[in-house]
């Protein structure tokens, strides 16, 4: 199969054809070829690398009303993602490895987009021992700062060369209440510290504020990185307080967030990350709702619309969305770029026109957005992953179940 457009590669736009084979970008030459093309070449559409998403609740288990691995990776698909990297505080919770096996059958069979897991901080310590034959990494909240485990669990995947990726939030202030953006220094200061000492490899999700960007810096030379997500970037609690705005951490004041969103393209984030939190609208619109919303179908789209308004380079998009979180789990080898040998994952955007986020049209289960009824640009035409189309002018083209764990995907294919 061949595919022309223009494509983003080494940082700049090409009028390319793109040859795939095996699900590997096998040739991308600047000649027009005898063979039959797949023809991307319009005006205003931008073939990307694959999205990555290193943050994403895709619930499924008892709470498959909130959304599932075949709703959420058909939002993923969607949205531009082609590799979603799922968070373990489920129902029940993804921290033993009998449930952890049972979580990786279900997804495989249900998932459109390839997905990885992240493993709880689990209650005894036996159920540590293996779990990266399935798991990708740990994800510790701020509930298990203070679990004599944790150490363990640090020292395990030192041990075993594993991601740990840390909600930053201290669970004392939380306790007492208070979640401004000291609550969220504090944790970063502790996990730096621990990254600084002992070596561990950390990643900091969802940080709001460029004081978070620049503490986190002090252990750069550690390997810590950061992710932050859209909310923090463009909405904050001045104008967004309303009970439905709710997320964890909580939207920040308008200085911070302005802040955050000019130095974007100065400051060194390493990803950008959806923190895709479905819940029903009845619990978003209830007296005490839940935190958190979907971020899927809307992260990209604001990502070029962010380009489009000058705050972003075309590439930071790559970089911030593909590349970067890439690179954080360590997969960059295979996914991240649009480069001969990679993955052949690509996304077909149009750049040109603009549309209104409208929520009733997400193919999430989760039918609200924050952003609901913003001007962007950037809508997904198409998603290719491994070769495939999976997505395509708004249509699914593969069965559930084409998907599958990073862990063996990388074992089978990429060492
Ligand atoms: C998350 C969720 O709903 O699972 N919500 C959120 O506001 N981010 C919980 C979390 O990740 O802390
Ligand atoms: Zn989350």
């Amino acid at each position: 199969m061949i595919i022309h457009g223009k494509a983003l590669i080494n940082r700049s736009i090409e009028d390319v054809y793109i040859e795939i084979e095996s699900g590997i970008i096998k040739r991308i030459s600047k000649e027009k070829p005898r063979d039959k093309v797949i023809e991307y070449g319009d005006n205003g559409t931008i073939i990307f690398p694959g999205m990555v998403d290193i943050h994403v609740h895709m619930r499924d288990f008892n709470q498959a009303y909130k959304e599932d691995f075949y709703t959420g990776t058909k939002a993923a698909a969607a949205g531009g993602v082609c590799l979603v990297m799922d968070m373990p505080n489920t129902d029940p919770k993804n921290n033993s490895l009998e449930v952890l096996s049972k979580r990786d059958k279900l997804a495989s069979k249900s998932v459109i987009v390839d997905y990885g897991l992240y493993y709880g901080l689990p209650d005894e310590k036996e159920a540590l021992y293996g779990y990266e034959d399935i798991a990708w990494g740990i994800k510790i909240y701020p509930e298990d700062y203070n679990n004599p485990l944790l150490m363990e669990a640090l020292n395990y995947n030192k041990e075993k060369r594993l991601l740990t990726v840390v909600h930053p939030e201290d669970p004392i202030d939380i306790e007492e209440g208070y979640r401004g953006l000291g609550c969220e220094l504090r944790a970063i200061a502790k996990f730096i510290e621990l990254a600084i000492k002992y070596g561990y490899r950390v990643h900091l999700t969802h940080v709001t504020s460029v004081n978070s960007i620049l503490l986190s810096r002090l252990a750069k030379d550690h390997g810590v990185t950061l992710d932050t997500c859209p909310h923090y970037l463009l909405l904050n609690k001045n104008r967004r307080n309303e009970a439905y705005f709710r997320v964890n951490p909580p939207l920040r004041d308008e200085y911070i967030q302005e802040n955050l969103l000019r130095s974007l393209s100065r400051i060194r984030v390493d990803a950008i990350a959806t923190d895709h939190a479905p819940h029903t609208l009845e619990e978003k619109r209830g007296d005490d709702p839940r935190p958190g919303f979907p971020g899927l179908e809307t992260c990209l789209p604001i990502l070029i619309t962010l380009y489009k308004h000058g705050y972003l380079d075309i590439w930071d998009i790559a970089d911030l969305y593909s590349l970067g979180p890439a690179k954080i789990i360590g997969v960059d080898k295979y996914l991240g770029s649009i480069e001969e040998g990679k993955a052949a994952n690509l996304v077909v955007c149009n750049i040109k026109d603009e549309y209104k986020i409208d929520p009733t049209e997400f193919h999430s289960k989760a039918k609200h957005s924050p952003f609901e009824g913003m001007n962007a640009y950037g809508k997904v035409i198409a998603t290719m992953i491994r070769g495939e189309f999976v997505y395509r002018d708004g249509d699914f083209l593969v069965q559930r179940g084409y998907g599958d764990n990073i862990r063996r995907l990388t074992k089978n294919n990429h060492g």
